[in-house]
């Protein structure tokens, strides 16, 4: 299903609403060029799945959307905040930059992260109480209902370890919500947990979607990819071999190194 989204209207034209868009994004590690000029745009509502063998950079094209990796060159627009890199020393004003960028980015990673000496309630609280100054009532508020939504609303008080594997991830998902971000981006959210608990932690992502939260979700769970996104990006090499509706990809994929890849999947 179709979510809404909403136009920019200018004059005559309507543009599309771009949350987020990469240009031309290079990384090398120890001399070996891990990304090969990467560039995205991403609709505001999109959810957009990266696919691609293991090694092929995707965790590090994720990482350099939001600097937690900083490219060698190429630049990262999110809202308004924009930051290019071109291999010139990093400065005080970029890491301002990146701070600020970051601010409309959620994170959730394959190992959860969270706090293990604090609540539920109190990891989802944090943030918000302490970079964004909100008052304790509102923060307990707002961390009430974004628990409610995942489905946590009955361990509010546990600590981190008498969660299971689907719970810790959702309650990731709920802290990351906390900061109000324009987009989450999710690195293998699912890869640590059985299909059951992994289903728990898609059907959020799948009713954030609905809601028209922006959600860039690198993925080995291709049922996910294909029945879940609005665009599937293949990665091979360091460079988006091929891009399209979940059934170009799976179904009609265009280029021979993603039937390869589907192939060996199958095999
Ligand atoms: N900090 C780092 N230092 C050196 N090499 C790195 C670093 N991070 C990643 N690499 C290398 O870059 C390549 C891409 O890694 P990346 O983690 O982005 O792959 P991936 O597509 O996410 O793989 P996977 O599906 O296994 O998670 C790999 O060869 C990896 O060893
Ligand atoms: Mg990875």
């Amino acid at each position: 299903m179709r979510k809404c989204r909403p136009v920019l209207l200018k004059g005559t034209f309507a543009l599309t609403d771009l949350v987020l868009q990469a240009k031309m994004i290079t990384k090398s590690f120890s001399g070996q060029e891990i990304l090969k000029g990467l560039s995205l745009d991403v609709e505001r509502g999109d959810l957009i799945s990266i696919i691609g063998p293991s090694g092929c950079g995707k965790s590090t094209f994720l990482r350099c959307l939001n600097f937690l990796e900083h490219p060698d060159s190429g630049e990262v627009r999110i809202e308004t905040v924009s930051l290019a890199c071109d291999g010139s020393r990093w400065t005080r004003q970029d890491e301002v930059r990146a701070h600020q960028l970051r601010s409309h980015v959620g994170m959730v990673f394959q190992s959860f992260n969270l706090f293990p000496h604090r609540t539920v309630l109190e990891n989802v609280m944090m943030a918000p109480l302490h970079v964004k100054k909100i008052a304790p009532d509102q923060a307990e508020a707002t961390a009430m209902e974004l628990l409610e939504k995942v489905g946590l609303k009955n361990v509010v008080d546990r600590y981190p370890d008498r969660l299971s594997g689907g719970q810790k991830q959702r309650a990731a998902i709920a802290r990351a919500l906390a900061m109000k971000p324009s987009v989450m981006l999710y690195d293998e959210p699912t890869s640590a947990l059985d299909p059951e608990l992994s289903e728990e932690v898609l059907s959020v992502m799948r009713a954030l979607d609905q809601e028209g939260m922006t959600q860039l979700v690198v993925t080995h769970d291709m049922r996910f990819a294909r029945a879940a996104s609005d665009r599937v990006l293949y990665l091979e090499g360091g460079e988006i071999v091929e891009s399209g509706s979940p059934d170009q990809i799976f179904a009609h994929p265009q280029e021979a190194r993603t039937r390869r890849f589907l192939r060996t999947l199958l095999s």
